[in-house]
Protein backbone atom coordinates (compact mmCIF):
# COMPACT_ATOMS: atom_id res chain seq x y z
CA UNK A 1 0.00 0.00 0.00
CA UNK A 2 1.15 3.94 -0.51
CA UNK A 3 0.77 6.32 1.91
CA UNK A 4 0.46 9.69 0.19
CA UNK A 5 2.36 8.21 -2.58
CA UNK A 6 5.04 6.34 -1.20
CA UNK A 7 5.73 2.64 -0.43
CA UNK A 8 6.97 1.77 3.20
CA UNK A 9 10.70 1.71 2.12
CA UNK A 10 10.50 5.10 0.73
CA UNK A 11 8.70 6.32 4.13
CA UNK A 12 10.93 4.60 6.69
CA UNK A 13 13.82 6.65 4.51
CA UNK A 14 12.05 9.74 4.37
CA UNK A 15 11.07 9.64 7.99
CA UNK A 16 14.29 7.74 9.47
CA UNK A 17 11.99 5.40 11.23
CA UNK A 18 14.37 1.69 11.63
CA UNK A 19 11.18 -0.08 9.96
CA UNK A 20 7.80 1.36 8.72
CA UNK A 21 4.51 -0.06 8.35
CA UNK A 22 1.84 1.45 6.60
CA UNK A 23 -1.68 0.55 6.03
CA UNK A 24 -4.92 1.02 4.45
CA UNK A 25 -7.44 0.16 7.37
CA UNK A 26 -6.91 -0.81 10.40
CA UNK A 27 -8.73 -0.68 14.18
CA UNK A 28 -5.82 1.53 15.66
CA UNK A 29 -2.34 1.71 14.81
CA UNK A 30 -2.16 1.39 18.88
CA UNK A 31 -3.95 -2.38 18.35
CA UNK A 32 -0.66 -2.64 15.23
CA UNK A 33 2.16 -1.62 17.42
CA UNK A 34 1.17 -3.94 20.51
CA UNK A 35 0.74 -6.96 17.68
CA UNK A 36 4.62 -5.81 16.07
CA UNK A 37 5.93 -5.60 19.51
CA UNK A 38 4.78 -8.87 20.68
CA UNK A 39 6.88 -9.94 17.55
CA UNK A 40 10.13 -8.45 18.54
CA UNK A 41 9.72 -5.40 15.95
CA UNK A 42 12.43 -3.04 17.15
CA UNK A 43 12.34 0.36 18.64
CA UNK A 44 11.27 3.36 16.56
CA UNK A 45 8.85 0.79 14.54
CA UNK A 46 6.03 3.18 13.42
CA UNK A 47 2.75 2.09 11.43
CA UNK A 48 1.09 4.66 9.58
CA UNK A 49 -2.49 4.15 8.71
CA UNK A 50 -5.11 5.99 6.18
CA UNK A 51 -8.26 4.98 7.80
CA UNK A 52 -8.50 3.85 11.77
CA UNK A 53 -12.41 2.32 12.35
CA UNK A 54 -11.56 2.14 16.36
CA UNK A 55 -9.04 4.63 16.81
CA UNK A 56 -9.52 5.54 20.43
CA UNK A 57 -8.14 8.22 22.88
CA UNK A 58 -8.02 8.77 26.52
CA UNK A 59 -10.37 7.24 28.71
CA UNK A 60 -11.37 4.94 26.08
CA UNK A 61 -13.00 7.72 23.96
CA UNK A 62 -13.60 7.23 20.18
CA UNK A 63 -11.12 8.67 17.85
CA UNK A 64 -12.55 9.94 14.62
CA UNK A 65 -10.18 8.69 12.05
CA UNK A 66 -11.75 8.70 8.28
CA UNK A 67 -9.66 7.65 5.39
CA UNK A 68 -6.86 9.89 3.93
CA UNK A 69 -7.86 13.05 6.20
CA UNK A 70 -4.91 13.16 9.53
CA UNK A 71 -2.41 11.34 10.67
CA UNK A 72 -2.95 8.45 12.72
CA UNK A 73 0.44 7.03 13.90
CA UNK A 74 1.30 4.66 16.14
CA UNK A 75 5.42 4.60 17.08
CA UNK A 76 6.63 1.48 19.25
CA UNK A 77 8.83 2.79 22.38
CA UNK A 78 11.37 0.25 24.38
CA UNK A 79 12.79 2.39 26.86
CA UNK A 80 16.14 1.42 28.34
CA UNK A 81 14.96 2.67 31.50
CA UNK A 82 11.37 2.69 32.79
CA UNK A 83 9.40 6.61 31.97
CA UNK A 84 5.75 7.15 32.95
CA UNK A 85 3.66 7.02 29.94
CA UNK A 86 2.34 11.37 31.80
CA UNK A 87 6.04 12.04 30.61
CA UNK A 88 6.25 10.81 27.41
CA UNK A 89 2.58 11.95 26.67
CA UNK A 90 3.91 15.31 27.57
CA UNK A 91 7.00 15.12 25.90
CA UNK A 92 5.48 13.95 22.41
CA UNK A 93 3.17 17.13 23.05
CA UNK A 94 6.10 19.65 23.48
CA UNK A 95 7.29 17.73 19.95
CA UNK A 96 4.34 17.96 18.47
CA UNK A 97 4.27 22.05 19.23
CA UNK A 98 7.48 22.37 17.82
CA UNK A 99 6.98 20.79 14.76
CA UNK A 100 3.73 22.59 14.36
CA UNK A 101 6.26 25.89 14.91
CA UNK A 102 8.10 24.98 12.31
CA UNK A 103 5.50 24.79 9.55
CA UNK A 104 4.71 28.46 11.33
CA UNK A 105 1.22 27.16 13.25
CA UNK A 106 0.97 28.35 16.88
CA UNK A 107 -0.43 25.78 19.01
CA UNK A 108 -1.04 25.47 22.61
CA UNK A 109 -0.53 21.79 24.72
CA UNK A 110 -3.75 21.49 27.24
CA UNK A 111 -2.41 19.18 29.40
CA UNK A 112 -2.12 15.95 29.39
CA UNK A 113 -2.66 15.83 25.47
CA UNK A 114 -4.51 17.63 23.74
CA UNK A 115 -2.73 20.29 21.18
CA UNK A 116 -4.73 22.96 20.30
CA UNK A 117 -5.02 25.80 17.56
CA UNK A 118 -7.18 28.70 18.23
CA UNK A 119 -8.91 27.26 21.19
CA UNK A 120 -9.86 24.43 19.30
CA UNK A 121 -8.55 20.53 19.69
CA UNK A 122 -6.24 19.92 16.46
CA UNK A 123 -4.40 16.36 17.78
CA UNK A 124 -4.15 13.73 20.70
CA UNK A 125 -1.90 11.73 22.24
CA UNK A 126 -2.18 8.58 23.91
CA UNK A 127 0.57 6.19 25.35
CA UNK A 128 -0.52 2.83 26.47
CA UNK A 129 2.45 0.27 28.31
CA UNK A 130 2.89 -3.13 29.01
CA UNK A 131 4.50 -4.59 31.73
CA UNK A 132 5.73 -7.82 32.56
CA UNK A 133 5.44 -7.68 36.52
CA UNK A 134 7.82 -4.86 37.42
CA UNK A 135 9.53 -4.35 33.97
CA UNK A 136 8.37 -2.10 31.18
CA UNK A 137 8.17 -4.32 28.20
CA UNK A 138 7.23 -1.47 25.93
CA UNK A 139 5.22 1.50 25.01
CA UNK A 140 2.83 2.22 22.48
CA UNK A 141 2.57 6.20 21.24
CA UNK A 142 -0.56 7.06 19.64
CA UNK A 143 -0.32 10.56 18.04
CA UNK A 144 -3.77 11.72 15.92
CA UNK A 145 -3.22 14.74 14.15
CA UNK A 146 -6.88 16.20 11.88
CA UNK A 147 -4.76 17.51 8.67
CA UNK A 148 -7.91 17.05 6.35
CA UNK A 149 -11.28 19.07 7.05
CA UNK A 150 -14.60 19.29 7.23
CA UNK A 151 -14.89 17.87 10.36
CA UNK A 152 -17.99 16.18 11.55
CA UNK A 153 -20.25 18.91 12.85
CA UNK A 154 -20.59 17.36 16.31
CA UNK A 155 -17.05 18.62 16.94
CA UNK A 156 -16.22 21.32 14.76
CA UNK A 157 -16.89 23.76 17.20
CA UNK A 158 -14.37 22.33 19.38
CA UNK A 159 -11.70 20.52 17.44
CA UNK A 160 -9.91 22.48 14.16
CA UNK A 161 -7.39 20.33 11.24
CA UNK A 162 -4.81 21.85 10.16
CA UNK A 163 -5.57 23.09 6.38
CA UNK A 164 -7.76 25.03 8.00
CA UNK A 165 -4.68 27.35 8.94
CA UNK A 166 -2.50 25.97 6.31
CA UNK A 167 -4.55 25.59 3.27
CA UNK A 168 -2.81 22.57 0.95
CA UNK A 169 -0.76 21.36 3.76
CA UNK A 170 -0.29 17.47 2.81
CA UNK A 171 0.07 14.43 6.14
CA UNK A 172 3.95 14.13 4.60
CA UNK A 173 5.14 17.27 4.95
CA UNK A 174 3.47 17.35 8.55
CA UNK A 175 5.51 13.46 9.20
CA UNK A 176 8.59 15.55 8.15
CA UNK A 177 8.30 18.60 10.45
CA UNK A 178 7.32 15.95 13.18
CA UNK A 179 9.71 12.64 13.15
CA UNK A 180 13.24 14.61 13.75
CA UNK A 181 11.39 16.07 16.83
CA UNK A 182 10.44 12.95 18.58
CA UNK A 183 14.10 11.01 18.34
CA UNK A 184 15.12 10.36 21.89
CA UNK A 185 11.63 10.70 22.85
CA UNK A 186 12.09 7.81 25.50
CA UNK A 187 15.62 8.03 26.39
CA UNK A 188 14.78 10.31 29.78
CA UNK A 189 12.42 8.98 33.10
CA UNK A 190 11.42 12.32 33.80
CA UNK A 191 11.04 15.86 32.02
CA UNK A 192 14.30 17.90 31.93
CA UNK A 193 14.35 21.88 33.08
CA UNK A 194 14.22 23.25 29.88
CA UNK A 195 11.38 21.03 28.67
CA UNK A 196 8.98 21.90 31.55
CA UNK A 197 9.83 25.68 30.51
CA UNK A 198 9.02 24.64 27.18
CA UNK A 199 5.55 23.43 28.58
CA UNK A 200 4.81 26.37 30.50
CA UNK A 201 5.43 28.75 26.91
CA UNK A 202 2.50 26.80 25.20
CA UNK A 203 0.86 25.85 28.39
CA UNK A 204 -2.98 26.44 27.45
CA UNK A 205 -4.12 25.66 31.40
CA UNK A 206 -1.76 28.13 32.67
CA UNK A 207 -3.68 30.56 35.25
CA UNK A 208 -7.16 28.99 34.17
CA UNK A 209 -9.45 28.30 37.23
CA UNK A 210 -9.70 24.42 37.31
CA UNK A 211 -13.25 23.15 39.02
CA UNK A 212 -12.35 19.51 38.50
CA UNK A 213 -10.50 16.96 39.77
CA UNK A 214 -9.49 19.54 42.25
CA UNK A 215 -10.88 23.49 42.63
CA UNK A 216 -7.78 25.69 42.53
CA UNK A 217 -6.06 27.21 39.58
CA UNK A 218 -3.50 25.37 36.89
CA UNK A 219 0.17 26.54 37.68
CA UNK A 220 2.07 24.11 34.85
CA UNK A 221 3.23 20.19 35.42
CA UNK A 222 6.42 19.12 37.57
CA UNK A 223 9.32 16.62 36.31
CA UNK A 224 6.70 14.21 36.71
CA UNK A 225 4.74 15.48 33.71
CA UNK A 226 1.68 15.71 37.14
CA UNK A 227 -0.61 18.68 36.38
CA UNK A 228 0.34 21.57 39.87
CA UNK A 229 -3.07 23.10 40.64
CA UNK A 230 -3.03 25.72 43.35
CA UNK A 231 -6.17 24.85 45.90
CA UNK A 232 -6.94 26.90 49.41
CA UNK A 233 -4.43 23.87 51.01
CA UNK A 234 -1.84 24.40 48.93
CA UNK A 235 -0.55 23.18 45.81
CA UNK A 236 -2.02 19.89 44.59
CA UNK A 237 -0.58 17.45 42.03
CA UNK A 238 -2.90 16.31 39.16
CA UNK A 239 -1.93 12.83 37.34
CA UNK A 240 -4.73 11.51 35.81
CA UNK A 241 -9.02 12.60 35.02
CA UNK A 242 -10.25 14.70 32.89
CA UNK A 243 -9.54 18.52 33.15
CA UNK A 244 -12.51 20.70 33.80
CA UNK A 245 -12.15 24.43 33.55
CA UNK A 246 -14.59 27.26 34.53
C1 LIG B 1 -6.85 11.83 22.96
O1 LIG B 1 -6.86 13.02 22.64
O2 LIG B 1 -7.64 11.39 23.81
C2 LIG B 1 -5.84 10.92 22.34
C3 LIG B 1 -6.15 10.66 20.89
C4 LIG B 1 -5.13 9.75 20.23
C5 LIG B 1 -5.54 9.36 18.83
C6 LIG B 1 -4.45 8.61 18.13
S1 LIG B 1 -4.79 8.35 16.41
C7 LIG B 1 -3.45 7.26 16.29
C8 LIG B 1 -3.47 6.41 17.54
N1 LIG B 1 -4.39 5.30 17.36
C9 LIG B 1 -5.45 5.39 18.15
O3 LIG B 1 -6.37 4.56 18.20
N2 LIG B 1 -5.35 6.46 18.93
C10 LIG B 1 -4.14 7.21 18.66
Amino acid sequence: MKYDGLDATALSARLGAPNCVALERVTSTLDIIHQLAEDGAPHGTLVLADEQVKGRGRRSRYWHSPRGSGVWLGSLLRPAAPVEGGVLAIRAGICLVRALADLDVVAKLKWPNDIMVHDRKLAGILCEARWSGQQLLWVALGIGINVHGPLPREIADRAIALDEVLPGIGRLKVLDALMPWLRGLADRPTLGEHECFEFGRCDWLAGRPVLEPVAGTAQGIDRDGALLVETLEGIERVVGGTIVTA
